[in-house]
């Protein structure tokens, strides 16, 4: 498990090394000049003429101190103060003196000539504003220099705690982070801005988040390993589960297919699909593994009969939001005894129907919406929710005590009130309508054999992820459809 901290979190993580482990910042400091030369050097880079520009922070400390030590082995440096001398942190200020003290020379206006190396050291996890003024013209300078680009820490002007641009970004080939991944390196677009990431050991100390649960954290392949269901020789169809779908309205078998058929692919023993009657033979047609239940109008019995028989259940593709569908979806609230995951139309009507989210407290629920779902449902923009993903999803899940999986490049995990992961599988070519109907049966599949709502979230983001690379793999990352994934499914090794 790693995690993924922002700014606070790490500076947290700095302040606790130094004050209470005793490694004093200025040594951290020589530590991170030292790995980040290191890192460029396995990177093979060309030290020729290398410039640097610093802010006034400690991130422009760490540069002063690469400076220093690039000259000390005879390369060609020169600094560039892009921050106000008169508000130098007294790192900082310590750093420029001891580069002037061998000899080093800082200039504080745009170096002419081109540089074969140009290190980005203004701002790092502190920053915490708008990038405007002499700044913003600063790094808009660098990014139209050539030679190759380099951030310590975090390019500058990426959000440490969501990747967002904060009005112009520095962009790297590379970036050296101390510690640990900030958040904002895996998000997009900080992850595009940062090029490749390297991270580097300079020994801070992580106590400070092991016990904060607000700090995300990604999961390790070992651990999505350990939550993959039993599969023992010694079982029937019955010991993998019964998923009931409901799914489908007139005209969108496809995906109570998608959602059945990738159940099915996850391992469930038997899946049963509810849908809308027109969809019987197609869906006899395509997938004759499952048991066809259809309904013409609204019977309430008949749902709670199906809700009687089932281990799982996922309401919501391709459901509509007609009067039927909403009665549908209500009775299911009110009466679900088992894990149930709520999908598309699912998510749509709940958000027009925000009283209905009283049934959800009691239960286990798993959410799957995509930004303009999540954005219903809270009433809150797109924008908004990306530039605070994490605080969205965590209220959320506190407030109607529900595990959600919110779908985005990086899709964010979250299980009320005790912990949020980020997915890092997955490629372009699960844009495609359908891949979230799959998401959702495969996620359904893993809760029909028993794993708890947060396991089945994780490990089906996971899995989901991994079998869209699979198929990108196979076929151009343009032509794979959402059934491409379904064969992958099959074909991907989710076991080591
Ligand atoms: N426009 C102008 N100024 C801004 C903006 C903006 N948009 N955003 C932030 N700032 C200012 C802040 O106000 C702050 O200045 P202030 O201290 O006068 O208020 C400054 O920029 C902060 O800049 P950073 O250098 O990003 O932040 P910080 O000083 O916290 O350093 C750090 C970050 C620790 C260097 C981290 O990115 C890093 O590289 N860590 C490596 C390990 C290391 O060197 N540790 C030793 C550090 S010493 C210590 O922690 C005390």
């Amino acid at each position: 498990m790693r995690f993924l901290p922002d700014g606070d979190s790490m500076k947290a993580a700095d302040k606790d090394t130094i004050e209470n482990l005793g490694i004093p910042s200025l040594e951290l400091m020589e530590r991170a000049a030292r790995s980040c030369i290191d890192s460029m050097k396995k990177e093979k880079l060309d030290f020729t003429d290398v410039l640097i520009v610093c802010g006034s922070g400690n991130n422009g400390g760490d540069g002063f101190a690469i400076a220093r030590l690039l000259k000390e082995e005879g390369c060609a440096v020169t600094v560039f103060m892009a921050g106000n001398p008169a508000h130098l942190s007294a790192e900082c200020r310590y750093q420029w003196k001891l580069f002037e003290s061998i000899g080093g020379s800082i200039r504080d206006h745009y170096p002419d000539g081109t540089y074969s190396l140009i290190i980005d050291a203004i701002f790092g996890v502190g920053l915490s504003r708008e990038v405007t003024g002499h700044y913003r013209e600063v790094i808009e300078w660098m990014n139209e220099a050539s030679g190759t680009k380099v951030a310590v820490d975090i390019p500058s002007g990426i959000n440490a705690g969501n990747g967002c641009v904060l009005g112009i970004a520095f962009r790297a080939d590379y970036t050296v982070t101390f510690q640990v991944e900030k958040i904002g390196l895996i998000f997009y677009p900080g992850k595009e801005y940062a090029g490749k990431v390297t991270v580097t050991d300079i020994g801070i100390s992580l106590r400070t988040m092991e016990k904060n649960k607000n700090i995300a954290y990604l999961p390790d392949r070992e651990e999505y390993i350990r939550m993959l269901p039993d599969r023992p020789e010694d079982s029937n169809k019955g010991t993998y589960g019964r998923l009931l779908v409901i799914a489908g309205s007139k005209g969108m078998s496809g995906a109570a297919f998608l959602n059945a058929m990738a159940a099915y692919r996850m391992g469930a023993g038997l899946v049963q699909i509810y849908t809308e009657e027109s969809n019987r033979i197609i869906l006899q047609a395509l997938l004759p593994e499952a048991i066809i239940t259809t309904y013409t109008e609204f019977d309430k019995e008949e749902v709670k009969r199906l809700l009687s028989h089932a281990d799982a259940v996922c309401i919501g593709s391709g459901l509509s939001r007609s009067k039927t569908a909403k009665k549908i979806l209500k009775t299911v609230l009110s009466n679900v005894e088992v894990a149930c995951v709520i999908d598309a139309d699912g998510l749509n009507l709940l958000a027009e129907h925000l009283k209905y989210t009283e049934y959800l407290t009691e239960g286990s629920f798993i959410l799957t919406p995509h930004m303009k779902e999540m954005s219903r449902l809270t009433g809150l923009s797109v924008p908004e929710i990306r530039a605070n993903r994490q605080q969205v999803l965590e209220s959320l899940t506190e407030e109607w005590n529900v595990t959600c999986v919110l779908k985005d490049s990086r899709t964010l995990i979250g299980e009320a009130g005790k912990r949020t992961c980020v997915n890092t599988s997955g490629c372009q070519a699960l844009a495609k309508g359908g891949s979230g109907d799959v998401l959702c049966g495969v996620i359904a599949g893993l809760l029909a054999q028993g794993i708890s709502t947060f396991e089945a979230a994780t490990l089906g983001t996971y899995i989901h992820g991994l079998s869209g690379e699979t198929a990108a793999r196979k076929k151009n990352s343009y032509s794979i459809l959402a059934r491409d994934l379904l064969e992958s499914l099959a074909t991907t090794d989710i076991t080591n």
